[in-house]
């Protein structure tokens, strides 16, 4: 099989196409065809060596989806269907940048549909952190108000969307002024333009502050972020797309304002529901939902998919058709 293995941290072209026998798996582990992935952030942290647990030579990918071929236990039949997504994929064990990978079956979501494989690769991870960081960390209500800053990110996108279906009001951040309609488009209220310092423009519109935010732009921006929330409002970090990681000199009084609440989100440690995946990709399939796609690319073709992921320019999600 044709499989992308990073061996030296690096830049994207550190990331070579080789011939890899196809794996076997094991007691609890499952083939998969992968049909489409999606990229991650992560990924691009892991290339560029932040990611300092992980061994190479090693085969990205945190995420796929696509269809069982072999199931040594009998319980997935062939074809069946699967998304598999974080529990190690592609940084303890090797993962979805191939045309097949073997994942543990603690971390298949089955599911069917008749949406096209680049539609559906896009969806694992991204709705999975989006569920996770509004409905399981910020406990999203109706009526509420939610800023989302680095809005413009496949998460933040999809956050947009998803939550004002919910009956949120949002206010969505782009460093970049000419992307307010790509967030209107995807159910934005208002959009700030993102300067380091939103704190007055949010005051402007809701003098108490908002109820509920999102950061995704990470650690540097996160105490101006929860200036922007009411008394007893509560802020979630998820994302780092600053990729910065820590607070130096963390002193919690300080920078957390009196009774706003701070939380995160982590896939990796606490996950949606199959139920959740599977009515998010019939209201995909019913045109409920727009999936915020940017390109899709050939497995061939993986630096250059990487190359636009750290360009910033994709406005959306990117997928990769291995097979
Ligand atoms: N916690 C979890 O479980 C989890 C799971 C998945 C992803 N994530 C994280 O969620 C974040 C979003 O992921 P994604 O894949 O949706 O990202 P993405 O689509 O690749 O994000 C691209 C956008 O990020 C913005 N951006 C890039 N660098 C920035 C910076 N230094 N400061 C502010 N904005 C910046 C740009 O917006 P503008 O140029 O328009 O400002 C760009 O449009 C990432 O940090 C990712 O690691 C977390």
């Amino acid at each position: 099989m044709k499989a992308a293995v990073l061996h030296t941290p690096g830049p994207p072209d550190q990331l070579r196409l080789e011939e890899r026998p196809v794996p076997t798996p094991q007691a609890g582990q499952v083939l998969l065809r992968v049909r489409a992935f999606g990229l991650n952030r992560s990924e691009l942290m892991t290339r560029k060596g932040l990611s300092p647990t992980v061994q190479f030579p090693r085969i990205l990918g945190i995420e796929c989806v696509g269809e069982v071929v072999a199931d040594p236990s009998g319980e997935y039949a062939p074809g069946q269907q699967v998304a598999a997504l974080m529990g190690g994929l592609g940084r303890d064990f090797d993962g979805s940048y191939a045309e097949y990978t073997v994942v543990p079956k603690t971390i298949l979501y089955p599911f069917r549909s008749q949406l096209p494989w680049a539609q559906l690769g896009a969806i694992p991870e991204m709705f999975q952190t989006v569920y996770g960081s509004l409905h399981l960390a910020l406990q999203i209500q109706p009526g509420e108000t939610l800023l989302i800053r680095g809005g413009t990110s496949s998460i933040g996108l999809l956050a947009a969307q998803l939550a004002s279906q919910a009956g949120l009001t949002v206010l969505a951040t782009s460093r970049r002024a000419d992307r307010a309609d790509l967030l209107r488009a995807n159910g934005a209220t208002h959009v700030l333009v993102d300067n380091g310092h939103l704190r007055d423009q949010v005051r402007a519109l809701y003098p108490p502050g908002v109820d509920r935010a999102l950061e995704l732009v990470g650690t540097a921006t996160l105490r101006d972020t929860l200036t922007c929330l009411r008394p007893g409002g509560l802020g979630c970090l998820t994302g780092m797309l600053a990729e910065s990681w820590s607070i130096p000199d963390f002193a919690p009084m300080d920078f957390i304002p009196a009774t706003v609440g701070l939380t995160s989100y982590d896939s990796g440690q606490v996950t949606a529901p199959a139920a959740a995946l599977q009515a998010f990709i019939d209201s995909v399939e019913a045109g409920k939902v727009t999936l915020g796609l940017g390109r899709t690319f050939a497995l061939a073709d993986i630096v250059a998919a990487h190359e636009l992921m750290e360009s910033n320019a994709a406005g959306g999600k990117l997928v990769v058709l291995p097979s």
